[in-house]
């Protein structure tokens, strides 16, 4: 099978791994891709928009393409593959936008009742400021930008204050630009996150097994959020009655919601839980893998991956589960110092071993050299027998690499 994998980042660089790994490849192929992936696959040469994509697939008879990040989906990239009869790992785009917009994914859950968190949807300035201040009881108050803004879209405001400043930075100022023109307001729920993924083929949903991310930047969850500063798997409050109040009170609803809505939903459903004392409720939906939790998942598959993918892209999916290695899997992400705030590209890494023993994330190679390319930089991804021992081999990675301004967190995995 000729597949080509659509990304650059830490989360497909751990999906390219597993990919080359599976016995229906005959061809490999990622676009953008990045110094690690590139060691797997061939650049596909052309441009990174979803019709270029599919008509290139087209042209060099790809069987499947697979998505790793949220961008291309919600920018159509499955309807324009499929509509040239190419099965995408991947949901089309109206499926995409329970991550591409809050406003709709709020009104999806609403109007199939998934537990979430009370809402209200502000379109202009002038109408969000004032709900906030005939809200003064409602903090910490919870803002959301509409659109997509790479996890930098959600203030939980401490008063009236910081509310008024955050809308007028979303929707006049337009720092996150038609993103955050409108916004949702919402509750604030108290308790421990918990994010679950599930293979679908849009009636079939298999859930996966659940990583632990460490969201913020420095030990002890100091800091600010990040995308993920690393994971272990499989997460070990993911308990039997937890998992029966998930499939019995959230699953339902989406289920059925995806059914009536005829999303046709192919990939990877991503359900961003907070364990609230009410139970679980969503925090929000994304339709992509998360980074870091797949650099965890993907060393515990033991399946064929392509298979897998190609089955769920094809609206098939015959498996009932999936197999797991009975193993534990640790990842350590490098970053770069100033991250999530603004820091400095371009930074040569020195490998102590090799840099095919790392997950790329934001890597870059010039001139023969790989150099700082983002602000989550590597991956130290390990496994073994015990969560110890996997952290302590991913660890050893971690010190195992250098570059100017590099920085991991100690307590992965506490
Ligand atoms: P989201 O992009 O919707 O996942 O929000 C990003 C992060 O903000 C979440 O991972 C939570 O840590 C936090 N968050 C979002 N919504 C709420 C909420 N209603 N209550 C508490 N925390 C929230
Ligand atoms: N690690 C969180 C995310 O991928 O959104």
């Amino acid at each position: 099978m000729k597949v080509l994998l659509v990304g650059n980042g830490g989360r497909e660089h751990a999906i390219a791994k597993k990919i080359a790994e599976s016995a229906s490849l005959t061809e490999f192929y990622s676009i953008p891709g990045n110094p690690g992936i590139n060691v797997l696959a061939k650049v596909a040469n052309t441009e990174n928009t979803p019709e270029s994509i599919a008509n290139w697939a087209k042209d060099n008879n790809i069987d499947l393409i697979v998505c790793g990040p949220e961008i291309p989906l919600v920018a159509g990239l499955a309807d324009a593959a499929l509509s040239k009869g190419i099965p995408v790992f991947g949901p089309k785009k109206i499926g995409a936008m329970l991550e591409g917009s809050k406003i709709y994914s709020k009104r999806f859950m609403e109007k199939y009742n998934v537990p979430t968190a009370p809402f209200v949807v502000l379109e202009d300035y002038e109408s969000a400021v004032e709900y906030v201040k005939a809200h003064p009881q409602q903090y910490p108050m919870v803002i959301k930008a509409d659109g997509l803004a790479a996890g930098k879209g959600v203030k939980i405001a401490t008063d009236e204050n910081d509310a008024i400043e955050t809308l007028n930075d979303y929707m006049v100022k337009g720092t996150l630009g038609e993103a955050g023109k409108k916004v949702v307001i919402e509750e604030f729920m108290p308790g421990e996150e918990m994010s679950v993924f599930y293979l679908t083929d849009g009636k079939k949903f298999i859930r996966l097994i659940a990583a632990k991310d460490y969201k913020k930047a420095y030990d002890g969850d100091k800091g600010e959020n990040t995308g993920g500063m690393g994971c272990y798997a499989p997460h070990q409050s993911l308990t039997e009655e937890l998992s029966d109040k998930i499939e019995n009170l959230v699953m339902p609803g989406i289920k059925r919601g995806f059914a009536e809505e005829n999303f046709d939903y192919r990939g990877v459903l991503y359900v961003g839980l907070m364990l609230t004392k009410g139970g679980p409720k969503v925090v929000e939906f994304n339709c992509r893998f998360g980074d870091p939790e797949t650099q965890g998942i993907m060393p515990l598959i033991d399946e064929d991956l392509v298979k897998l993918f190609y089955q769920a892209a094809c609206g098939n999916l015959e498996y009932e589960e999936i197999k797991w290695k009975d193993l534990y899997a640790a990842s350590v992400v490098v970053a770069s110092a100033g991250y999530p705030g603004s820091y400095e590209k371009g930074k040569e890494i020195t490998f102590e071993t090799s840099m095919e023993d790392y997950i790329h994330a934001g890597t870059k190679e010039v001139d023969g050299k790989i150099v700082t390319n983002g602000g989550r930089v590597l991956n130290a991804v390990a496994t073994g027998k015990t969560k110890e021992e996997a952290l302590n081999k991913a660890y050893e990675l971690a010190a195992k690499v250098k570059f100017d301004g590099s920085f991991y967190r100690k307590d992965i995995g506490s």
